[in-house]
């Protein structure tokens, strides 16, 4: 167990994973990912969460060696999504005389999950219940759909601590030094992004609280500059560009579209443009070219033409992006096609199914490879896009 203070009273009960290939089967985790969970040791106990399956022993374990001889009184589950949930039912088995704590939702959806009737051994709990374990008061806060219907988040009034739910998590291990903003910002927009106004609606209420520690479900524990962290939660859930820049996301059978790509990222920086990505779509972590769709102001979309449409990979990112809410973005558009270009009609389709997204003149056509006429609708782009 990592050997983790938050304060005296609240310690962690959490576990690395490292050996997970894909986090929710999709996202490659090269530094792993934590499942945390928390004990606030008082009057009675409370664990906070339980754990994915994937951990089950080094969990209990982990309850094992910080309750000592005492046994815990209360489950408080935040989230009913399998990598924190996973050992509930173990849990209530090995402590008969404890109970859950609940909203009503998660209530409902227990047995979706479980084959134990758990429901008698739950106190439900609502927005502003409180529930006091001796010194410690905690509050419980409603934030549906950050990111499941059912979700609520903890607030301990004692210690100024709130339990987060999966906000402001981040993918890699708690071992794993590592900058925050990166992979707290590629976790947000894949998992959470698509639920920008409830994440608001959270915000709102973390800000009439007195907070000097968060505790997420994945990633660090934060306790310094807690402003920083909300800072960017609040650009990020507002869909606002984080920074300036130009994300070129390419979508390449040959290498020739990809040529025309980096002409163009190469005339963006000849013209000064404060940064330029160049992402093949092909290639990289998709998870990663969307949280840089994101990131940035500008966006330029070159894709071949494939079977009368968008190149797959492309496709895929598309709809990657209206499934996440992408809005808000200046998007210039590059197609390829040797004998009927489609691409830049099929990509203006879909960024028309998007909010607020302005589309730049002109489309870069090429035919096969750059000539003299799609050489200067490049140029032009760059002068558009700087
Ligand atoms: Fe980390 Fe939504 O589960």
């Amino acid at each position: 167990m990592q050997n983790i203070t938050i304060t005296d009273t609240i310690q962690y009960l959490g576990v690395d994973d490292k050996e997970i290939d894909l986090f929710e089967s999709q996202y490659v985790v090269p530094d792993g990912v934590s499942y945390n969970s928390y004990a606030i040791m008082d009057e009675k106990v409370a664990i906070m969460d339980s754990v994915d399956e994937r951990a089950t022993e080094s969990w209990f374990a982990n309850l094992d060696k910080v309750l000592g001889e005492r046994l815990p009184d209360y489950l408080v589950v935040s989230h009913l999504e399998p990598d924190h949930a996973g050992n509930m039912q173990k849990f209530m088995e090995r402590y008969p005389n404890a109970q859950l704590v609940v909203n009503a939702k998660a209530l409902s959806m227990l047995p979706q999950f479980f084959t134990l009737d758990m429901s008698a051994r739950s106190i439900v709990v609502k927005e502003g219940d409180e529930l006091s374990l001796g010194k410690h008061v905690l509050t419980f806060v409603m934030a549906p759909m950050v990111h499941w219907p059912e979700v609520m988040v903890t607030y301990d009034k004692t210690e100024k601590v709130l339990f987060s739910a999966d906000a402001f998590g981040k993918f890699g291990a708690l071992d794993v030094e590592a900058d925050w903003a990166c992979e707290a910002r590629r976790y947000y927009f894949n998992i959470v992004g698509k639920y920008g106004m409830q994440v608001q609606a959270l915000l709102k209420k973390a800000a009439a609280l007195d907070i000097r520690i968060i505790c997420p479900l994945h990633g660090p524990i934060l306790k310094d500059d807690l402003s920083y962290y909300l800072g960017k939660y609040q650009v990020w859930s507002s869909y606002e560009p984080e920074d300036k820049g130009v994300l070129i996301a390419y979508a390449s059978i040959h290498g020739n579209t990809k040529a025309a790509a980096e002409k163009l990222a190469k005339l963006l920086e000849e013209r000064g443009a404060e940064k330029v990505v160049l992402s093949d779509l092909s290639r990289e972590d998709m998870a990663e070219v969307i949280e840089d769709a994101y990131r940035y102001d500008r966006m330029v979309l070159a894709s071949a033409t494939y079977d009368a449409g968008l190149f797959p990979c492309m496709d895929s990112f598309l709809a990657h992006l209206k499934a996440k809410n992408y809005q808000k973005r200046t998007v210039g558009i590059m197609e390829n096609g040797s004998w009927a270009p489609m691409a830049g009609k099929c990509m203006k389709e879909s960024l028309a199914q998007m909010k607020e997204i302005t589309v730049l003149e002109p489309t870069v056509t090429i035919k096969s490879t750059l000539n003299e006429a799609s050489n200067a609708q490049l140029e032009a782009l760059a002068e558009a896009l700087v």
